[in-house]
Order: C-alpha cells, then structure tokens, then sequence
C-alpha cells in the first residue's frame, strides 16, 4: 500500500454511485486513493473537478440511467468551460466493465473508463486523461489491488458514522443464465485472512459497532490466513466477533449452496451474527431454477431454510425474485408465490427479467411479454409487501437490540436499527448514540417501528431471543 504525506486538498472529487453495496465500498476506496494526491469530495456536482459515476450492469434501468446522466454532464462541462473552467468525467463500475471503449463511443464527452479491477491505478489513470484522449482500463490485472488501495481510512470513517461496509470477497463462478456479474466482476477470489482482520481492526478504532461483509458471493469466502491456513465465511467471523469494540456483524450476498455447516452453526454460536440473512432463491420452480443455472432445487433451498431456523430460531430472511425469466410459465410463477408463503420473508426484492447481452439467458427463445412480467411483478410485490408489514407487526411486544445510530426525527428521540435492519425510533438521549439497547417494541409506522428502551436488561442477553414465527 502507498501512503503518501497528504497534500492540501486542492481538487474536488465527486462520486456518483449506482447498485450495490460493493459499489458504496468500492466508491469510497476511490475517494481514499485520490486523497492523497489532493482530492477532497463533495457533494455538490457544481463544483467538481472530477466527476466518477459508480455504475451497475445488473439490469439495463441500471445502465441505462448512467447514458442520461452523461447526457447531463455533457451540458454541464459545456457551460463550465464556457466560464474558463473544466470538469473531468469518469465513468466507473460493472458497465465501464462491460462496454469498456463503447461507452466513449456513445458518449465522448467521457475522459476515464475504468472497471473495478483497476480503482488502485485511479491517480495514473486521471495523469494519463489530462493528455487528451480518453482512457480505457477494463483488464483483470493477477496483482491484488487491495494490497494497493488504503484500507478504509480513520477519519473518513468516523464520518460515516456506527456502521460499515467491507468487501472480503469479490467475483462469482457461478454464471447464473441471467447475470453478468461473472463477467463484470471476474472469477472469484477473497482478501487475505489478516488484511480483513487489519482492516475490521481499524474500522473498530474509529468508532464503528457494526460491520457488513460484502461479497457477491460472501459466503463462498475462502481467505488464506496467516497460518496458510484457507478459512471460510463461518471462521471469518468467528475472528471478526472476537475484536473489541466490534458489536455486530452481517454479511451479503449469499448463494444457497454455499450455506456451509460452520457458517450455519456461526449463527448459532455467535451473538454478534446478526440473525437476519439474505438468501436469495430468485424463483420457486424447479424447472427455472434449472433453466437459470442456480445448481439447487426448492426442496433443497427449504432444506438449507431449515438447517439455519433450527440452529438461529430468531432469524429472519430476505430475498431477491426474478418474474418473467425466459419460459416461466403461470404455474412456474405460482410455485414463486408458493415458496415465498412458505418460507415467510422478512424483506425481499423483486425484480423483472432484464435480459443482459452477453449471457446465456438473453439469447433464450420463449422471453416472457413485458406485460406478463409487469403483471407478476405486482402480483410478488404486494405479497411481498404484505409480509414486509407483517414481520413488523409480529415485532411488535417483543425486546429487539437496537444499536443507536443518530439523533431521530423529533427532539428527545435518537433512530437506530434493529437485527433485522428496520429503522427504529427511540425516546433516548444523545449520550447513548454509539451503543446498543434493548428496546420494547410498541408500534410499527410506514417505514420504521418505535420503542421504548428497557431499563435493567442487557443487550444480547438470552431473555430477548425470542422466536420469530414465519409470516405468509
Ligand atoms: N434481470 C433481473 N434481475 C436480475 N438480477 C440479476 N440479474 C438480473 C437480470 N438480468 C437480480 C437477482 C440478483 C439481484 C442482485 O439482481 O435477483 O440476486
Ligand atoms: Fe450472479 Fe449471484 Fe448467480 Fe453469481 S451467484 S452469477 S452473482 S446471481
């Protein structure tokens, strides 16, 4: 890692960032790469000297919001070197990835396409783009570029308050028909055993309780440690509950056959897991799971369902849905509807099949009419809605810990999260931001519930594990 003296921040930085949660953590990486070569961010496009949009390739509204930001950007510079200024554009993320030299074609008002193997060449590639030409760096280079970006800085984190992101494992082998992650992302590979611990370390130094583990396949992780030893998700975070300091931990996304039996007994053994788990299943048929390549069937994602309510009988689930993969059919979209009845989720999101150029599942026959998707779509949306509200008003009556994040909407409240990340409002005062508190819940509004804190318990303590009933 290079750490340079910082020089007085002289230029501005804005980023833009698009899709998921690795998006968030990759833009702030970048905004700790170019701090030292004199970048300070803002959040005001006005008054950037580089703009970066983050982007997502993970359905085309994601890509194609990006063509018509650019749009934007392109009569913004106008008008600031009509004034004697300029503004340089980056454009970042899986569709830099992706359309790598096309999107200078489409749109040549961009100086910098880079793809999220390349963040830590960030300061060589903006050297490079003040000679003219654009530049285009979408390789997957063999170094490891975590070796070469500063871990997630102190001060900035501070800033960014109780709770954070840390990408441990990058990349999906598993070429699902309809994504493209794998071909965005890369093959997959996790972060070093001690450079995540490095870093978790100095994020519970500055002040954070909770942290996310992210991966597009987070539960696939398989980091070497310092004993050459190679751990997984379960022992990761088994090491990771062990830093003081270090209240909670989640982790996102995970893929059903990787549930391995350590990380299912992790939710059981340690209090710090959090006992809410995002699992997606993307559809209740066999035979759309078979045609989307997910290597599962419904019988066996139930099972795995099981396993993990009988080790963590509090959890509560999330997942994401695809209506309208090429061939579904109305029985295949009941067998959807079906399997989120029975498994009861919490939270869930649903999307409509985006064929995406370049994998198997665009180039199918039988796509599913647009009207047929949007029909579905509401169909699983209103179902999901309906359990969302649910699982709220099941909280209702019980203790939950939340963790006291910020001063809330009205004087006298402070707003915080529970496990299973609702937002929660709390009569407190301001000296219990930063800690946890076991909160009675009395009420539950549009998008949050509210409580009261309970005197004389302990957060974490046995009583307040209750069990969640599943809701349909
Ligand atoms: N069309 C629609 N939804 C998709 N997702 C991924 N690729 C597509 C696509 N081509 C959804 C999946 C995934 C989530 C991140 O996005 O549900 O889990
Ligand atoms: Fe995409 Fe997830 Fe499937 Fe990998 S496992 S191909 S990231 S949906």
């Amino acid at each position: 890692m290079t750490e340079m003296p910082a020089p007085k921040p002289s230029k501005k930085l804005f980023i833009k960032t698009y899709g998921c949660q690795m998006n968030v953590y990759d833009s702030d990486r970048m905004a700790d790469a170019l701090a030292p070569h004199g970048y300070e961010t803002t959040g005001a496009i006005e008054e950037a000297d580089l703009v970066v949009l983050n982007t997502c390739h993970i359905r085309e509204k994601a890509s194609e919001k990006v063509f018509s930001e650019l749009g934007r950007l392109r009569e913004m510079r106008a008008a600031r070197r009509a004034a004697g200024g300029d503004m340089m554009i980056g454009v970042a993320g899986c569709v830099a990835q992706a359309e790598g030299e096309e999107i200078v074609r489409r749109a040549p008002v961009v100086d910098l396409v880079f793809g999220p193997q390349a963040y830590h060449r960030l300061p060589e590639l903006i050297g490079r783009a003040h000679n003219g030409a654009a530049v285009v760096d979408t390789d997957f280079p063999e170094e490891d570029k975590f070796e070469h970006l500063p871990a997630a800085r102190r001060e900035v984190t501070v800033k960014r308050g109780l709770t954070a992101f840390l990408t441990v494992q990058e990349g999906c082998d598993k070429f699902c028909s309809f994504c493209v992650v794998p071909y965005t992302r890369g093959a997959e590979t996790s972060r070093p055993v001690e450079q995540v611990l490095a870093e978790a370390r100095n994020l519970a130094a500055a002040g954070v309780r909770e942290i996310t583990l992210l991966g597009q396949n987070v539960n696939a992780y398989h980091g070497l440690d310092a004993a050459g030893r190679t751990i997984g998700l379960g022992e990761l975070c088994h090491r990771l509950a062990a830093i003081p300091g270090l209240a909670r931990l989640r982790y996102t996304t995970s893929h059903p056959i990787d549930m391995a039996d350590d990380l299912i007994a992790a939710h059981r053994d340690l209090d710090a897991l959090m006992p809410y788990l995002h699992l997606p299943v993307q559809s209740g048929s066999d035979t759309i799971l078979k045609a989307m390549n997910r290597r599962h069937t419904r019988a066996q994602y139930m099972d795995v369902i099981a396993r993990i309510r009988a080790a963590r009988p509090d959890i509560a689930l999330s997942g994401d849905f695809i209506v309208g993969f090429p061939g579904e059919t109305d029985a295949d979209f009941e067998d959807t509807l079906s399997i989120v009845r029975e498994v009861g989720y919490a939270s869930a999101f649903t999307f409509k099949y985006s064929p995406r150029p370049g994998t198997p599942g665009a180039g199918l026959g039988d796509q599913v009419p647009e009207p047929v998707k949007a029909e579905r779509l509401e169909r699983l949306q209103a179902l999901v809605t309906a359990q969302t509200r649910a699982f709220a008003e099941a909280c209702v009556g019980r203790t939950l810990d939340v963790l006291l994040e910020r001063p809330g909407r009205m004087p006298g409240q402070l707003g915080g999260r529970s496990p299973y990340l609702q937002a929660v409002h709390v009569e407190a005062p301001e000296a219990l931001i930063g800690t946890l508190q076991p909160v009675l819940i009395t009420a539950t509004g549009n998008n949050s519930i509210t409580g009261k804190i309970v005197t004389g318990m302990e957060p974490n303590s046995a009583s307040v594990v209750e069990s969640v009933a599943s809701v349909a």
